[in-house]
């Protein structure tokens, strides 16, 4: 398995569709249990795990975002990501007005998040949960998120799935776990 960003990933479902076995889990778990059919890639890098969401559950559309440019511009160079869905955004308290509009204009209803709560709230606790409360209250019903795998030595309190579950909890209900991966339902 390689890491997330790596341009081998991307040959390997450019060149012989196969997708990467870092995203099995989460796959896993939205082809159990996803009942949208426009989705946010939260966080996509490169977008293969957006990509195999909308391939394999005839998904209406993914939305891919993240902060990496080159990730995404290596993403929409494979045709891995639709540039009519690609936002370079870095999501913060200062863009999430704008990120909540990508929300709304796209009518998502569902988000995936697979290793990346640390980077997004791990530092600001409150605005995970203002995150939260922000898209339960514009009708995003289901999260996706698949959280680290569990180390003595981490740092970032969201360090684990538990941790990254407790951010959404005033909204969201733990439904399904497998593995590291958990599905919130909106309350
Ligand atoms: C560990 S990678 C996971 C990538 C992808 N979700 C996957 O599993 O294949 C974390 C990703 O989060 C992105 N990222 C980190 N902080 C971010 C932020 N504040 N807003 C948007 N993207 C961010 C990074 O650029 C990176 O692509």
């Amino acid at each position: 398995m390689g890491r997330f960003d790596a341009p081998e990933l991307v040959q390997r479902w450019q060149q012989l569709g196969e997708y990467s076995r870092i995203h099995d889990d989460i796959t896993h778990m939205a082809m159990s249990h996803l009942n949208a059919k426009r989705v946010m890639d939260l966080c996509c890098s490169t977008g293969l795990l957006g990509r195999r969401l909308l391939d394999c559950l005839k998904l209406e559309r993914v939305t891919w975002v993240d902060s990496s440019k080159p990730a995404i511009d290596a993403g929409l160079a494979a045709n891995v990501i639709d540039c009519k869905y690609a936002y370079v955004m870095r999501v913060d308290r200062q863009s999430l007005a704008a990120f909540m509009g990508i929300i709304g204009r796209e009518s998502l209803t569902a988000i995936v998040a697979r290793r990346c709560m640390p980077e997004l709230f791990g530092y600001d606790l409150q605005l995970g949960r203002d995150f939260a409360a922000a898209i339960a209250g514009a009708g995003v019903t289901q999260i996706f998120l698949e959280g680290r795998v569990p180390s003595p030595n981490a740092v970032n309190p969201l360090s684990s799935i538990d941790d990254e579950v407790e951010i959404f909890t005033a909204h969201y209900k733990d439904a399904y776990r497998y593995r590291n991966v958990a599905v919130l339902v909106k309350l």
